[in-house]
């Protein structure tokens, strides 16, 4: 009698582990923990559409399926990578990383050792070939529409030698790729203007990008608005000063409305402030739009660029070789593969339609759920 007592308390004994233990990795019951996880890395909070991009992603992911841990780099690259570390650590098998500088490459390579794949979120992942895909917008076109919507803006066309329009420029930050792409699709519009002599620039005035001492003049490192707002003001009391300018580029919206505020402390911009470009459709510019302080901005919806990329990272888990995302064409399909070369490798690179607003459909990025009714609310949008 006593020797079957002995097996069933051993038989029990093995039993009550084995639920145990498959408990925890979640085997038959299929407890959270089975998931695979998704790790998410944003730069900064500062531009507010970072703070959306995170959590549709997080959202997004985890509609279908995936856990998905949400980090925030505060615009600092050591303090992101640490965090892509430790999203290695937690053992994801995907990482969407939104960088902040080439910097970022070392932790990249982290997770080529640990062949967690990455998909560079809307920034490209610069000198590294640890990766694969990237996804963002058509920067390019960006460009194109903040130079095409200046152009219009300020009646360009209607501009003579005799009297020829005064316009100073503005760039992103140096540590980022797309700054460069932006610019170059803006003075891809305007160059042929200078060429004309209709069109002058006051201050520095790189033809595009590769002129690289005047576009590291017109930067604006870590696209902080303070710096923005200093140089407006330096130029208007410097180069600026024996002229009236009538458009200014800026390369997103945060620059934008701290170029047009140094502006509207200058008495000589008091009854008509030059026409100013803008990008990302952030509710403050919408108000600035529709009052007619800002020429117009790029509506980038990150709520589908969000969608598209967990749309490609499940692809990519699931070993798709040539993942199709819908409503994003591959660079390489349209003549613009220089988007995805990181300077050591040309990545997939995924590109979605950006939208141009002006004061004539400043709702639509209302009407797409972009913005919050707080949002509204707090920039008197209704
Ligand atoms: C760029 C991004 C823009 C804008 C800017 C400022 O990389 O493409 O949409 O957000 O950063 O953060």
């Amino acid at each position: 009698m006593k020797k079957i007592s002995l097996v069933l308390v051993i038989l029990l004994a093995f039993g009550a582990m084995a639920f145990a233990g498959g408990g925890q990795q979640g085997g038959g019951t299929g407890g959270a923990s089975a998931a695979p996880l998704i790790g998410i890395a944003m730069p900064e909070t500062t531009v507010l559409r970072w703070v959306k991009d995170g959590a549709s992603l997080k959202a997004e992911a985890e509609k279908l399926g995936y856990r998905a841990e949400l980090q925030n780099g505060n615009g600092d690259q050591v303090q992101q990578n640490q965090q892509i570390g430790n999203l290695l650590t937690q053992g994801a098998k995907l990482l969407v990383v939104g960088q902040l500088n080439d910097g970022v490459a070392s932790a990249i390579s982290d997770a080529a050792r640990d062949k967690v794949a990455v998909i560079a979120y809307d920034r490209i992942i610069q000198n590294s070939a640890d990766y694969d895909y990237y996804i963002t917008f058509n920067n390019f076109k960006v460009g194109q529409l903040q130079g095409q919507g200046l152009v219009k803006a300020m009646n360009l066309d209607a501009a003579t030698t005799a009297a020829p329009k005064y316009i100073t420029y503005f760039a992103g930050s140096p540590t980022d790729g797309n700054a460069f792409f932006f610019f170059d699709g803006a003075t891809s519009v305007l160059n042929p203007y200078i060429e004309k002599g209709v069109l002058k620039v006051v201050g520095p005035a790189p033809k595009d990008s590769k002129d690289t001492a005047n576009f590291q003049r017109i930067a604006t490192e870590g696209w902080l608005p303070n710096i923005a707002k200093n140089r407006m003001e330096n130029l208007l009391t410097g180069d600026a000063r024996s002229v009236t300018l009538d458009a200014v580029l800026a390369p997103n919206d945060t620059l934008a409305r701290a170029i047009i505020e140094a502006c509207l402390a200058d008495a000589k911009y008091a009854q008509k402030l030059p026409v100013v470009s803008g990008q990302d459709a952030e509710a403050a510019s919408l108000a600035m739009i529709k009052n007619g302080q800002q020429a117009m901005t790029v509506f980038k919806d990150t709520g589908k660029l969000a969608e598209a990329a967990i749309i490609l990272a499940d692809q990519i888990l699931k070993g798709v070789a040539n993942p199709v995302v819908p409503g994003a064409v591959l660079a390489s399909s349209i003549g613009l593969e220089s988007i995805g070369d990181t300077g050591k490798k040309v990545v997939k690179a995924y590109l979605l339609d950006p939208i141009n607003i002006t004061k004539d459909n400043w709702r639509e990025p209302i009407t797409a759920g972009f913005i919050s009714a707080d949002e509204v609310a707090a920039n008197g949008l209704q």
